[in-house]
Order: C-alpha cells, then sequence, then structure tokens
C-alpha cells in the first residue's frame, strides 16, 4: 500500500498516542492480536502504513526536537506504551495565535524562535493530511491551519470542537479545491459520550423511560485545565446534543467535563447517573463510574479516520464526508445514532 503522509498540528498527549499506536501495532498482522484496535486492516491499509511527515508546536520543550523525543516532553503526560526510534521529523514552530490560554502562559514556556511558514512546511514534507490537535479551547488558531492546509492542498481532520468540517464555509471551501474535511470533535474508543448513548439507547429500546440523566468528568493534563478554562460551554453542549439524539422523548440531560485535578495526569474519570421508569412505572437508579486514560482513547478512532480519509483523497471525494464524521466525531454536519453510524462507515470503506 502507499504510504500516508499525516501532519500534527499540536504535539501534545493525542499525538503521542497516535505516533505511539504507529509503533506499537507495525508488527502485528493477524487481527486476533491487534488487541485495543477496531480495524487492524481497513480498506487494505495497516497503522504501519501511516507516517507523520510533519509537526507543529509552540512549546518551547517540544519545538525544533524530533518527534519521537517531543511526544514525552512535559506537559505532556500521556502513557508511554511504545518505544518510539527516531523519526527525523523535526517540530516546528508553528503560529500562537490562541493556542495556549492565559493559565497555561504560566506554566509551559512559549518558543521564541520564528514561526514557520506553514503552506510551505506541508507542501516541503508532501503532506497530504493536516490533522488538528491544539487545545480545546483555542478557536483561532485551527482556522489559521485549516487555512494552511487548504493552501497547501491537503485534507484536514479536526479533532478540536472549534466549528470547521460542520461549518458551511468551511465545507464548501474544501469541496471546491476539492479536498475532505473530517470532524468536528473527536468521539473517544470508549469515553464518557459513546457509553452514555449506548446506555441511554439500550434502556429506551427496551421500553425504559429514562427522565433524568447526567454524565460527569474530572480529569488532569494540560487538555482538561485548558476545556476548564475555555471550552466547558462549547464541550458540554455539543456532548449534551449528542447524547440527546439517542432518545426518542425529551428527557432532563446534562453531559459535560466539569473539573480539573491535577493529580490524575492523563487519568479521566466519568460519573454516570440516571433516573429511570420502567413497567408499572417502577424506578430505577444507574449509577456508574468510568476511569480511562484520555490519550490512548483517542487512538484507534484516530487510525480509522486517518485511513478512512486517505481512502476519500484517492476516491476523490471532497467536503464533508459525513459517513467519516458520523462514524468517529461528536459535531458531524448531523448526528446518527451510533450503530448507523457504524454501518455507513463500513459500507463506505467497502463500497464508496
Ligand atoms: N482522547 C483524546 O485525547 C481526545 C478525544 C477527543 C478530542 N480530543 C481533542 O484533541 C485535542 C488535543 O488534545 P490533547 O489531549 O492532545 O491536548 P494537549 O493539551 O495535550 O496538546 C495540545 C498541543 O497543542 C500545542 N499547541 C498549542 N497551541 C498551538 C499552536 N498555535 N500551534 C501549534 N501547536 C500548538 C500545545 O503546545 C500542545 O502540545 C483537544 O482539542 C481535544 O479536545 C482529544
Amino acid at each position: 500500500m502507499p504510504k500516508i503522509r499525516v501532519a500534527l498540528i499540536g504535539v501534545g498527549n493525542c499525538a503521542s498516542a497516535i505516533v505511539q499506536g504507529i509503533q506499537y501495532y507495525r508488527n502485528i498482522d493477524e487481527e486476533r492480536e491487534a488487541i485495543g484496535l477496531r480495524h487492524l486492516y481497513l480498506g487494505g491499509y495497516h497503522p504501519r502504513d501511516i507516517e507523520v511527515v510533519c509537526a507543529f508546536d509552540v512549546e518551547a520543550g517540544k519545538v525544533g526536537r524530533d518527534l519521537s523525543e517531543a511526544i514525552f516532553s512535559p506537559p505532556n503526560n500521556a502513557r508511554r506504551f511504545a518505544e518510539v526510534p527516531k523519526l527525523n521529523v523535526k517540530v516546528l514552530r508553528g503560529p500562537l495565535m490562541d493556542g495556549i490560554s492565559e493559565t497555561l502562559r504560566g506554566e509551559v514556556e512559549i518558543d521564541d524562535s520564528e514561526e514557520v511558514d506553514v503552506a510551505q512546511s506541508l507542501k516541503e514534507s508532501e503532506a497530504e493530511i493536516a490533522i488538528n490537535l491544539l487545545p480545546s479551547g483555542s478557536t483561532e488558531a485551527p482556522k489559521r491551519y485549516a487555512e494552511e492546509s487548504l493552501r497547501a492542498g491537503c485534507a484536514f481532520i479536526n479533532a478540536t470542537p472549534t466549528r470547521i468540517a460542520s461549518d458551511p464555509s468551511w465545507i464548501r471551501r474544501f469541496g471546491e479545491a476539492g479536498l475532505p474535511v473530517i470532524g468536528d470533535d473527536l468521539t473517544d474508543q470508549v469515553g464518557a459520550t459513546i457509553l452514555h448513548k449506548t446506555l441511554l439507547k439500550m434502556l429506551s429500546e427496551r421500553g425504559i423511560h429514562v427522565s433524568e440523566t447526567y454524565q460527569l468528568d474530572v480529569g488532569g493534563g494540560t487538555e482538561s485545565l485548558d476545556t476548564l478554562e475555555r471550552a466547558r460551554d462549547v464541550k458540554r453542549r455539543i456532548k449534551t446534543e449528542s447524547v440527546r439524539a439517542v432518545l426518542p422523548y425529551e428527557a432532563s440531560i446534562i453531559a459535560g467535563s466539569t473539573d480539573y485535578v491535577d493529580f490524575l495526569g492523563n487519568r479521566r474519570d466519568s460519573y454516570f447517573w440516571l433516573r429511570g421508569l420502567y413497567f408499572g412505572g417502577t424506578p430505577l437508579y444507574l449509577d456508574i463510574k468510568l476511569s480511562t486514560f484520555d490519550a490512548p482513547n483517542a487512538g484507534s478512532v484516530m487510525m480509522d479516520v486517518i485511513r478512512a480519509t486517505k481512502i476519500a483523497l484517492e476516491r476523490g471525494d471532497s467536503g464533508h464526508i459525513l459517513p467519516i464524521s458520523a462514524y468517529a466525531f461528536k459535531r458531524p454536519v448531523k448526528i446518527i445514532p451510533p450503530d448507523e453510524a457504524d454501518r455507513l462507515f463500513e459500507e463506505y470503506i467497502k463500497w464508496g
């Protein structure tokens, strides 16, 4: 298979999981040995076919270093699960804009070298897909990188809640350029939102009327701090809308990140509660806690999205690709129930 040449915008914890994941699964050839991956092969592509050829960041500890070292540089605190050899990809100084919040500016050192020409760097590296992994609260910087990706002729995957892949004007512009734009706000492999949706769907299909439910979580790491400071409301809106879409009736629903607990590191604890009525109006209560690590939770979904985007590029599909966005993101242009979104995705990979 040809290589899938990707650029990472933001070398934080999520980027660390992607880079480690490519190494971790590199020598596995049997589906049954690919523990933790949904697809070892997707449309013929293996995770080892993904090659990171370019990366941007703004932190002094990351810029100028080889990507294999930068992914382990603090404040990154993702679990180390793979040895990463030298990749010969130097992290480039991107435009800062609103990438780092006021609070984080006190904790991380911004690199003082001059910013590179992003589009030029993308072109020189022959990247074909750019992946936006900037902090949740950054809204202007992702637009700048989307602009640069258009200039460079790269497809764009937006893992953040900033509206790009679900925004009509960006969809039109990427469509006109003949490039896919995929997003917004990545869904975790086993995160609070998918678990909440699955629970509610199962209960409502079995005749239970859920009247009230909440899903709240706490996490450590810079992403949780940034969300608390700048993206709490937008995250809560996206998650709540996504969860609400699975119930065929009105219910009181709250879903969203609540707080930052520094000593949790890259861990996330998610709490679910619901009240429902079953046969004879009898009440039931459900109370669950899910504990995960944040970064690897993005890995399997990202491996699928990257390979699916390559397939879209090969087919000449452009603009918002609903089967990919609905499968892997919380805010596609249209929210589709998870099992239907899975079916659409598999069909798209097989038939287009
Ligand atoms: N499980 C997951 O990890 C997951 C799931 C869903 C969505 N996401 C989204 O992915 C994004 C990244 O998450 P993360 O945990 O890796 O965050 P992170 O805070 O660990 O990493 C963000 C990186 O972006 C860099 N950065 C900031 N401004 C920049 C700029 N202007 N140019 C280049 N680099 C810049 C930071 O220095 C940092 O290295 C977030 O928006 C998050 O909401 C992640």
